[in-house]
């Protein structure tokens, strides 16, 4: 199972990928989230303090292990790198256990390098991706960077379904279509909407009316939770500090449709 969580700037992809990745690990899957926005911040919603957060090096920046790998060091621009080597060491070595159970990997920034090439580190970063190995039980969870421009990177063409997070704003459901769009020329087949921070019946009707038109099928709706913002302004993680409010059980009932979605 492999699942990325898209959408437009502030809709609620990382509380959404948080909740997500926290609950199958309740559920006992071995849970993996991975932070692919360059903006990281998926581990303070994990429940890591501000200190823990910052001593991880994202992967994009460990010039040792791009080194290791690629045989190339990122600086060393126009160099040939290697394509072929193994990944499934990376987990376990850099990946970090989070209080709320499931294992964290940062990328940090993935930029292409000048004309188009591919840079080592974006390189190093799509082979883990793509080959990271997924038994019975186990999950990975993307937190993906904003908006459309990842997918040109191809950081989530391997995953097995796509939820793209709209709040009710017809912005947010512009960035809805044009992701579903570019999604699919890609090949990505399960494609989800969750509509999110719901405040009334019409914002319902907005997000719903706009699934049923485009033919993007709705995972579920979460309501706008106070409970959530409480956590956000304290500093906390919501997981942790609000883990039987009303958006996280509405996101238990996502979790549960999208594990059936993704077996059938
Ligand atoms: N259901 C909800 N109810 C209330 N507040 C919410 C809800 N979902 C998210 N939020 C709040 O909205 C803000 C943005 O959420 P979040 O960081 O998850 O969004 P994002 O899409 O990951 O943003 P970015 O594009 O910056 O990565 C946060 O302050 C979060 O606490
Ligand atoms: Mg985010």
């Amino acid at each position: 199972m492999k699942v990325a969580v898209t959408g437009k700037g502030g809709v609620g992809k990382t509380t959404i990928a948080g909740a997500l990745a926290y609950i199958l690990h309740k559920r006992g899957f071995k849970v993996l989230a991975v932070d692919a926005d360059p903006n990281a911040n998926l581990a303070y919603t994990l429940g890591l303090r501000a200190d823990e957060a910052e001593r991880i090096t994202p992967i994009s920046e460990n010039w040792d292990l791009i080194e290791e790998k690629t045989g190339v060091r990122p600086d060393s621009y126009g160099m040939l790198f290697r394509l072929n080597f193994t990944v499934d060491d990376i987990v376990r070595r850099y990946a970090v256990k989070t209080p709320c159970g499931v294992d964290l990997l940062v990328m940090g920034v993935v930029r292409e390098a000048l004309g188009g090439c591919m840079c080592p580190a974006n390189y190093l970063i799509r082979m883990l991706l793509r080959h990271l190995i997924i038994r019975r039980r186990e999950a990975v969870i993307l937190d993906m960077e904003a908006g459309t421009e990842h997918l040109a990177r191809g950081t989530a063409k391997h995953v097995g379904a796509m939820i793209v997070v709209a709040e009710p704003s017809i912005k947010a459901i512009e960035t809805v279509r044009r992701i579903r769009n570019l999604a699919s020329q890609m090949g990505i087949e399960k494609i989800l909407l969750v509509g999110n921070k719901v405040l009334n019946e019409k914002d319902e009707y907005l997000i719903r009316g706009f699934s049923e038109r485009n033919r993007i099928p709705i995972l579920g709706i979460v309501h706008y939770d106070p409970a959530i913002r409480e956590a956000d302004l304290s500093g906390h993680s919501p997981i942790l500090y609000c883990p039987s409010s009303r958006a996280m059980r509405e996101i238990e009932a996502i979790n549960d449709r999208l594990i059936k979605i993704i077996k059938d």
